[in-house]
């Protein structure tokens, strides 16, 4: 049993992540606007403010710091939030000496060099994925730190984000594109939670890549997740090619140094959706 601090409890891995973390882990987590659960072990924190996130480390004295807060909603406050929220997790991290996991992303990478390994260079070409390649390298100067670079994460009980927005636009009788030319390795939500929980105890540091098995488009992937939640109102809906300048392609990632390192098994989505239930 380790003492665990998780930032972005409320986020939608983090619901995930956290329950199994209290199951083996002494516990705390944080929400910015919402608390899902309202456990004692709950706090709440603003990562742009360094001061609270040095206060909250310091109390707590984590073992192991998983950070998966961030924001994806653009604009300023979504630079401060991955940018400032990493510089002052890491810099907490290495005044405490706790071990840190931090959350990246494929979207870091250009999509044109598919598949992409640990050493590949950042490339990002949209404001999100620049602000997660430079929270990336304000990580690396917290020498005890894992960046694990996942992919699409989705679940089995509530539609991840793209799939909520899908549905909800779809139920309303809007247009809706799925792109047939991105590519992706989309990961079940608990596979990654308990991968990131088993590098909490493993000696690991730098970059690793934890991301399902199996590599598709987003269309495909998309099709798949909407006849598991049972859409049938698909009228508006279109399949479409993206613009590769604004969004990349193919971000396929090369998992296999992780399929070597970890025990926790990374299926891909056809398997994860024929699981019986
Ligand atoms: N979802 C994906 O497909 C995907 C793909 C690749 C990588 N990732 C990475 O995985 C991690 C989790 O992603 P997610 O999609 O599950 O996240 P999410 O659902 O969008 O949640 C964002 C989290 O950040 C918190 N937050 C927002 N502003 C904050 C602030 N100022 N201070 C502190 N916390 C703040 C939110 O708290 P409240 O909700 O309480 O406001 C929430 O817990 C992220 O690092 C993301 O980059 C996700």
């Amino acid at each position: 049993m380790s003492r665990l601090l998780i930032t972005g409890g409320s986020s939608y891995l983090g619901q995930h992540l956290v329950p199994q973390a209290l199951a083996g882990h002494e516990v705390v987590y944080t929400y910015f606007s919402h608390d899902p659960w309202g456990w004692p072990q709950g706090r709440r924190l603003d990562l742009r403010d360094g001061v609270a996130v040095q206060a909250l480390v310091a109390e707590t004295r984590p073992e192991i710091i998983l950070h998966l807060a961030g924001s994806n909603r653009g604009g300023v406050v979504m630079a401060e939030v991955i940018c400032q929220g990493a510089a002052h997790v890491a810099r907490a991290a290495t005044a405490t000496q706790a071990r840190l996991i931090h959350l990246s992303t494929d979207v870091i990478f250009d999509g044109q060099h598919a598949p992409y390994r640990e050493e590949d260079p950042p490339a990002p070409l949209h404001e999100y994925g620049r602000a997660k390649a430079e929270a990336e390298r304000l990580v690396q100067a917290h020498a005890n730190h894992v960046i694990v670079r996942t992919s699409l994460v989705y679940g089995l009980t509530r539609p991840d984000h793209g799939t909520a927005w899908v549905m909800a636009a779809l139920g309303a009788g809007q247009p809706v594109t799925l792109f047939t030319d991105e590519l992706r390795n989309p990961i079940w939500a608990d596979s990654l939670s308990r991968a990131c929980l088993e590098l909490a105890g493993l000696d690991y540091r730098g970059v690793l890549h934890v991301a399902g098995a199996q590599c598709l488009s987003r269309a495909a992937f998309g099709l798949k997740l909407l006849d598991y939640w049972g859409v049938t109102a698909r009228a508006t809906l279109q399949l479409g090619r993206t613009d590769p300048t604004r969004r990349p392609q193919n971000c396929c990632l090369d998992t296999g140094r992780a399929q070597r390192l970890l025990q926790t098994p990374l299926p891909g989505v056809d398997e994860v959706l024929s699981r019986p239930g």
